[in-house]
């Protein structure tokens, strides 16, 4: 069998790959018996509060740690004073993905929110009362908030990694030729993450070796982290994160209370635990910075895109750089033949921002189909036929063909469930009742990025297996789809496979970000089933007792737990015998996964999104009535779960246009709604019938197994589609996301 790694030849994945499997951890989780880091009690386990800023600039000039330590349950007040030392300074970035962070370096105050002390004691009560009676004095700069708190600066880069700007064609020249052009200014707000499970860590040491249990997306590049801050080899550190609920990027990267914690472990001798109360969970763990988009398209006089010219303005941190890529979101969706993509920023007096599912793409795709809608109307076009004018045949940012792209197919049966031909061009001429009804429509589009990972596969002398990656499932259901993966690459049924993760001592598995968690890992795990089915099929086809004798290694199929003879079915024989008969109790393969060599094609998943809302024509207010997707990502490992994946980035897209923002006093910079009171995501109320489809699309170029990714689609599309329908119910085109209702009134 080939190394898929290298060759990327398409695969053929057996019968485990593509079954609509429920999850294997959704009974531990359910009952209660998934142990997550905050509901450890290990023997002796102290508790920790953060005690956080409440001023967004300034300097911390008193903490009255006196008053603190006084409390009977207190056991130590951790502040600048008196932190243990770290190897390197926070300020640091370790790997590409870290940020500079905050772990009691001084007493500056970055934002609010940040922590500026860690109180510790024998009960959570005390460690909560001890964090309030340190009563903290500042000296308060007036804050810069928001996108026009400071002059704006241009990025050396964009997340994750990415160049700032591209430029394609001649801009001025083309858009002289122009016969229309179509300007959008498009805001949107600052999210916050609020995954279900706040942030938490365990941390224990046992001599010089450090445990912890911590939720985390990168378990490999968090060791690394702890590694370099403390000074510590990694071989010293084990990490455990079998189960995360929801992550959604703010849990990629180490933040600074996990150090504290660490530290106090170590200085005190116990375990120590820190569970981020909601509200703390903003500032220090990574946000959706708030950004304002300008976009200009120039059209000729058939609506056809000549010119697309695409500038964010971002907020950045006042001490480190990551830029939310928004105008990235517009380089490879519709045809063009000249496009310029720009970034700037702005310092404010926030935590740092980092990745937020579909960072960059969320918000850019946003803006982009609110202007492509705008465009459309200029044009007197139906939005569809609009957007099926201007399809992008082939990658209009690098020239290179799409390694696949049915994002016709996913237009035409979104629109087909959904009832698009009805649609009134016109604004405002559907009613239901006494409500203003409108229907809009936005394209998905992710891209495909693979990372690195390994695995191990261990075939028992029964015939079941064990696989093994640190693989991270968020919710999104990796114990499933990746097992499933594995136990094809193995032949065997997925039932006799044991799937072994979230662990750091296990082969590491990359990033579960980016939605490339699925192609990586599960490229690594069918390939450490392939070695071993290679292996296996060695011993058995020079072994004159087996039934397969002289076949070849090449001339062998596995399925089943059994190798069958390509040239005569009817002659097979089982992995237990063929183990026996060599007297193996095990036989051990090993798998990467990456993507080699510079990519020949433009690798996206896409997706069409119809959404209908009603809209209150006295009141403002907005109910989407209907979302219909239809996606088309490549081979679907699990149709089930991939379904659920692309509802939960289509409502999260409910929650972009409609609910998320943070807001702060601009006399403090402090939030005045950070918590899901006033912090508001979609709850059941808020989602109607949602129905994501999938789309067949074979995929020879992605990766050898046809993975695209699923998890950050659903949102982008959405956002827009949802802003195009309450402009088409209202005849008002929304500037600002979310649409507030008094924006429509
Ligand atoms: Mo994500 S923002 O790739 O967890």
């Amino acid at each position: 069998m080939a190394d898929m790694t290298t060759t990327q030849h398409h695969v053929r994945l057996g019968s485990n790959a593509g079954q609509p499997m429920t999850r294997r951890d959704g009974v531990l989780k359910v009952t209660g018996r998934a142990p997550y880091a905050a509901d450890l009690r290990p023997e002796g386990v102290l508790h920790a509060v953060t005690a956080v800023a409440g001023i967004a600039r300034g300097t911390v000039t008193h903490l009255d740690t006196d008053a603190a330590m006084a409390h009977p349950g207190v056991v130590r007040v951790y502040t600048p004073a008196n932190r243990p030392p770290l190897a390197v300074h926070p300020d640091t970035k370790i790997h590409g993905f870290a940020w500079k962070t905050e772990a009691l370096q001084d007493d500056t105050v970055r934002y609010a929110g940040q922590p500026i002390a860690l109180v510790v004691a024998e009960t959570l009560e005390a460690a909560t009362e001890g964090a309030r009676l340190l009563n903290p004095q500042y000296r308060a700069d007036p804050p810069r908030i928001g996108l026009d708190g400071d002059a704006p600066y241009e990025p050396e880069a964009v997340s994750i990694g990415r160049p700032p700007s591209l430029l394609v064609g001649d801009m001025n020249a083309v858009r002289a030729r122009a016969a229309h052009h179509v300007d959008t200014v498009i805001e949107t707000a600052a999210q916050y993450h609020n995954a279900l499970e706040p942030h938490a860590i365990t941390a224990r040491w046992i001599g010089d070796r450090l445990e912890i249990d911590t939720p985390n997306q990168a378990i490999g590049l968090l060791k690394q982290s702890f590694s370099a801050y403390l000074g510590i080899d990694p071989a010293q550190i084990v990490i455990r994160s079998p189960f995360l609920g929801g992550g959604f990027g703010s849990k990629a990267i180490l933040y600074g209370a996990q150090l504290m914690v660490v530290l106090a472990a170590r200085d005190l001798g116990r375990p120590v635990k820190l569970a981020l109360r909601r509200d703390h969970m903003y500032g220090p763990v990574g946000h959706r910075p708030a950004t304002r988009q300008t976009l200009r398209l120039d059209l000729d006089d058939q609506g056809r895109i000549m010119a697309l010219d695409h500038h964010t303005l971002a907020v950045a941190s006042s001490f480190d750089d990551f830029i939310e890529s928004a105008s990235n979101a517009s380089h490879s969706v519709y045809a063009t033949t000249a496009m310029r993509m720009t970034h700037s920023a702005v310092r404010a007096d926030t935590g740092t921002p980092g990745p937020m599912r579909a960072p960059g793409e969320a918000p850019g795709s946003a803006a982009l189909e609110v202007a492509i809608d705008q465009a459309a109307h200029a044009m007197s076009m139906d939005p569809l036929a609009f957007r099926l004018l201007n399809y992008a045949e082939t990658d209009p940012a690098s020239g290179m063909a799409f390694s696949s792209k049915a994002l016709r197919e996913c237009y035409a049966r979104a629109a087909d469930l959904f009832g698009w031909a009805d649609r009134p061009t016109a604004p405002r001429q559907m009613r239901q009742g006494r409500l203003l009804k409108g229907w809009g429509m936005g394209t998905a589009q992710f891209p495909c990025p693979m990372f690195q990972a390994a695995a191990h596969a261990t075939l028992r002398a029964d015939g079941s297996a064990v696989v093994e990656t640190s693989a991270a499932d968020m919710g999104q259901g990796a114990w499933t789809a990746l097992a499933q993966i594995a136990a094809d690459g193995l032949g065997i049924d997925v039932d006799r496979l044991e799937f072994r993760s979230g662990h750091s001592d296990l082969p590491d598995a990359g990033v579960a970000g980016g939605s490339g968690h699925t192609a990586t890992a599960g490229t690594a795990l069918f390939n450490a089933g392939a070695d071993t089915v290679r292996q296996l099929a060695d011993i058995a086809t020079k072994d004159p007792g087996s039934p397969l004798f002289g076949a070849g290694n090449a001339g062998v199929t596995a399925r089943g737990g059994r190798l069958y003879r390509n040239d005569d079915d009817s002659r097979s024989e089982a992995y237990e015998d063929i183990l026996a008969r060599a007297g193996l109790d095990l036989l051990r393969g090993e798998g990467r996964g990456a993507r080699e060599g510079e990519p020949e094609r433009a690798m996206f998943s896409h997706g069409g999104v119809f959404a209908e809302v009603l809209v209150d024509p006295d009141l403002g207010q907005i109910r989407v009535s209907r979302l219909v997707g239809a996606f088309a990502a490549g081979r679907i490992v699990n149709p089930h779960l991939a379904r659920s994946q692309l509802l939960g980035g289509m409502i999260w897209g409910i929650g972009f246009a409609l609910h998320e923002e943070a807001v702060h006093d601009p006399r403090t910079g402090r939030f005045t709604n950070n918590d899901l009171a006033g912090y508001h995501i979609p709850v059941n109320a808020d989602v109607p019938h949602v129905e994501a489809l999938t789309v067949h699309e074979d995929d020879e170029f992605v990766n050898a197994l046809g993975i695209k990714g699923v998890g950050e689609l659903g949102v982008t599309g959405t956002v827009g589609a949802i802003a195009n329908a309450v402009w088409h119910a209202t005849g008002i085109r929304p500037t600002r996301f979310p649409i507030h209702p008094e924006s429509l009134i």
